[in-house]
């Protein structure tokens, strides 16, 4: 890998109007009467980044971040506000669903034009015009207007005509998410072709596990701002944890956050029989269950559980690896139970968080605050001061006295 950037893009900014609705109330319309119908904004705000010659590299972002705004000022299609996008090299892109293709016109015809956009002459799109059809798969219906195409069969062609034109860098937008798996796999493989030819890629994915095996380095954008550059377990880490922050808020209104490899799907109380416990009392026997599902073998998985009581004190934390409980591998879904055989938890309401953390213990797969709220009863031992029972014995002996019982 050479030091040369193939793509640097230097303090580019990207501002788009964005007009107010169309119908209103005449009531809103008239306070509105003399201001803009219109507010600016940043789709991509002083973005700095360079790709380096031969690099794998994955854009990713919430939707409306600027992602497809960027790929089209890296493409010269869009011209930035201010700053500029210097490439090294030719460059070929595969933007939105269908940009490019014509809708009245064959798929064939297709070809030949989005080849010419792309820059390619009639006798270099002749002599590729086979391969492209046979890589898209869709040759029943290269004949056929594409208005009448699925999405996946514009991808398909889309895709295949993208990369026929050989390219040194390669910008792809999201169509790894079209299509059937089959077709997925063909994309990143060619992806990966064009990697191992030291060529340069850019593509924008939701697809974490996509981003994780294709990319060397991934940019994470926010609201049109750069947020992060760097390696993809990194960026991808602290992707999932902001979402996972943002949007995951349980009833109990407690936050959730962690990178998602393995979750905690829910998490209960229940009696000593394994049913939801409706009366919890002071000295019963509980479960505390744990149910994880993992969308990736996740090794040596800690899982934990903090008690509060209502007015914030913290009560208990028991975790597997206080207990010495180690799990080599976790994959897939399952319950994991706590049992106490006789609840020291005197009458009130106290609050769980529960989490699963990796081996260190530092890195949140899944931490969920407040996660289950439940009140206790007056039990056995019958006391109500304070938080927990001692369960412990009078010793009438000692007094010298004898009470009366009853
Ligand atoms: N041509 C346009 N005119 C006005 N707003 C646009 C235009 N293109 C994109 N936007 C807006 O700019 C923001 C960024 O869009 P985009 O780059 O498509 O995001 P992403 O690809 O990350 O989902 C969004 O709020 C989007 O609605
Ligand atoms: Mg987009």
């Amino acid at each position: 890998m050479s030091a040369a950037a193939a793509v640097s893009i230097e303090s580019v900014s990207k501002r788009f109007r964005r007009y107010h609705e169309r119908n209103q109330s005449l009531k809103a319309a008239a306070m509105r009467k003399g201001r803009a119908r219109f507010e600016e904004f940043m789709a991509l705000d002083d973005v700095s980044f360079k790709v380096e010659e031969g690099v794998s590299f994955g854009l990713i972002g919430e939707n409306g971040s600027g992602k497809s705004t960027l790929l089209k000022c890296i493409a010269k299609i869009l011209t930035p506000d201010a700053g500029r996008v210097v490439t090294r090299g030719s460059v070929s892109a595969l933007l939105e669903l269908g940009a490019g293709f014509h809708p009245e016109l064959s798929g064939r015809e297709n070809v030949y034009l989005n080849g010419a956009i792309l820059g390619m002459s009639k006798k270099q799109i002749d002599a590729r015009f086979d391969d492209i059809v046979a890589f898209s798969g869709i040759e029943p219906f290269i004949d056929s207007p594409v208005k009448n195409y699925s999405s996946g069969m514009y991808v398909r062609l889309g895709f295949a005509v993208a990369i026929s034109v050989d390219p040194e860098i390669l910008l792809v937008d999201e169509v790894l998410a079209v299509g059937d798996a089959e077709f997925q796999q063909k994309c990143t493989d060619k992806i990966l072709d064009f990697k191992r030819e030291g060529r340069t890629v850019i593509v924008v994915s939701h697809s974490m596990p996509a981003v994780r095996n294709l990319c060397d380095q991934v940019a994470l954008l926010e609201h049109g701002h750069l947020v992060d550059v760097g390696k993809p377990v990194d960026i991808i880490d602290e992707y999932l944890v902001d979402v996972f922050a943002d949007r995951e808020i349980d009833q109990t209104g407690g936050a959730r956050w962690g990178s998602g490899e393995i979750r905690l799907e829910d998490f209960s109380i229940l009696d000593e029989a394994g049913r939801p416990a409706e009366h919890i009392r002071t000295g019963d026997p509980v479960i505390l269950r744990f149910r994880y599902a993992a969308r990736e073998p996740v090794r040596r998985p800690l899982f934990g559980a903090s008690i509060f009581s209502a007015d914030g004190v913290y009560v208990a934390g028991p975790n597997t690896r206080d207990a010495d409980v180690v799990f080599d591998t976790l994959d897939g879904s399952g319950t994991l139970d706590f049992r106490v055989d006789r609840l020291p938890l005197v009458p009130g309401t106290y609050d769980v968080t529960a989490a699963i953390h990796d081996q260190t213990g530092t890195h949140a797969f899944d931490y969920r605050e407040k996660v289950l709220r439940f009140n206790v009863e007056l039990g056995t031992p019958r006391e109500s001061w304070g938080i927990v029972s001692l369960a412990g014995e009078w010793d009438v002996t000692a007094s010298g006295a004898s009470p009366a019982r009853g």
